[in-house]
């Protein structure tokens, strides 16, 4: 058994920043790309954009589990099970590992040397191992605690999501090595890794790490494991429309509609707690209030046919960027940062700016045939904001140096 040192957090709330930085980096470069085109030489942008996103989920889970892992002790009044270190550091690695892995050839096969090998494939199946090694070391640390605070509630079920999640991303390896090629088999397990993992496992595991801020449970209901159970048939809503049957389109249509009714309660408490919370978590808040309303609004089915061609990037990056990105920085900030008010102003500032931006041309670049400006003008615009957010996200890793700081956790 194993207790870890506030150094062990603030190295990995760096590394997994670090990973933040060079997965934006790429995605800045994307962003340029799409307006003008990959620099030859550079890669396809298809590769490129496999890369950023498979690195990008890195720095989620990784600043997520050093979440989980400093505040599980308190909770279970146990100390952390053995291999957590090793399993961060595994998990790390591999994280990074994707962005030179998926680079070159997506998920297609590279040549090193006489060996032919999809080293993408590869290197997300090595990661997924490690996701799926943090959940037997999260279950052998909660098994058998008689305390189900709302907390350990919202992780148990973000864990289960993220167990289903990780089966749908094992399987496209696994379809690639099989040589199957339906595309409804295809997109059923891409959507149920990509849309469980982000409005799954991250959305609940970002709850429970917000509620466990507080000494207090509010005394207002909130759901949790119901919540997981609506969460689950929601993936199927990111499938192309035309290989979606009708009565599975109204099943997972009203089933987020439920969700999103779930999310308001959550907000609200958040929304009534929120004396105290960073500035970043507050703006991410924002984020949430997006899904609420796209919900009810893909209960028309033109729109959601609409949307999931004309909208789909902007409505990933109002979940992965706004919400869970700027919600996880002002997380890591607040229990592992240095106290430097000056650092933190500057770093809130730009995040938001870029962020703001981007998220407005986005959004504007969908709706662009409806307005006097080309969509070109709003990608150009997102490219710039890119560039700010990536900014921000390099000032946000000197509040971690040096990790062996005598800072305390500023809530214990
Ligand atoms: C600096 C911030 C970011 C920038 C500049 C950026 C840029 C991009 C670009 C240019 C694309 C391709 C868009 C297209 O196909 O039209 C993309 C796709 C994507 N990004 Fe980001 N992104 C950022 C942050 C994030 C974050 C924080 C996450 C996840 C945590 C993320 C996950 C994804 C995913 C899942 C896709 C879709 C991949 C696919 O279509 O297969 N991005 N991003």
């Amino acid at each position: 058994m194993l207790i870890m040192t506030q150094r062990f957090f603030r190295k990995y709330a760096f590394l997994s920043i670090l990973i933040l930085v060079l997965a934006g980096s790429t995605g800045s470069l994307l962003r340029f790309a799409l307006v003008y085109g990959m620099p030859s030489g550079w890669g396809e942008i298809r590769h490129v954009i496999h890369a950023h996103s498979h690195t990008m989920f890195g720095w989620t889970i990784l600043a997520l589990m050093a979440l989980i892992w400093h505040q599980l002790p308190q909770i279970t009044g146990r100390p952390l099970p053995r291999g957590v270190k090793w399993q961060m550091a595994a998990t790390f690695f591999f994280s990074l590992l994707q962005l030179p892995a998926f680079w070159p050839n997506g998920y297609g096969v590279t040549e090193i040397g006489s060996a032919r090998m999809p080293l993408g494939a590869i290197s997300a199946g090595f990661a997924g191992l490690t996701w799926f090694w943090f959940m037997g070391l999260y279950a052998l640390a909660v098994r058998g605690v008689k305390n189900h605070s709302l907390v350990l509630r919202l992780w148990n079920g973000a864990v289960i999501l993220l167990f289903i999640a990780s089966l749908g991303a094992m399987a496209e390896p696994v379809l690639l090595l099989m040589k199957i090629d339906s595309p409804f088999i295809k997109h059923l397990f891409l959507h149920l890794f990509l849309d469980l993992f982000t409005t799954g496992w991250l959305l609940l595991a970002l709850f429970g790490a917000l509620w466990s801020l507080w000494d207090q449970e509010p005394s207002a209901w909130l759901p949790t494991g119901l919540m997981a159970i609506f969460i689950f048939p929601t993936f199927l809503l990111g499938m192309p429309p035309d290989l979606l049957p009708p009565a599975l389109y109204w099943v997972s249509a009203i089933a987020n509609v439920i969700v999103a009714i779930f999310i308001a309660i959550h907000l609200r408490q958040f929304i009534l707690h929120r004396r105290g919370l960073p500035l970043l978590v507050k703006f991410g808040f924002l984020g949430l209030v997006v899904q609420i309303g796209a919900a009810w609004m893909l209960l028309i089915p033109s729109v959601w046919r609409w949307g999931i061609g004309a909208l789909r990037i902007f409505y990933l990056h109002n979940m992965l960027l706004l919400w869970t990105s700027s919600v996880l920085l002002g997380l890591l900030l607040l229990r592992f940062g240095s106290q430097s008010a000056l650092w933190r102003r500057w770093i809130e500032r730009f995040w938001i700016l870029g962020v703001s931006l981007m998220w407005l041309s986005l959004l504007a670049s969908g709706v662009s045939p409806w307005l006097p400006i080309s969509g070109r003008f709003f990608m150009i615009l997102a490219a710039w904001a890119s560039v700010i957010i990536v900014f921000a996200a390099m000032l946000a890793l000197r509040p971690f140096l040096p990790f062996r700081s005598s800072h305390e956790d500023p809530l214990n």
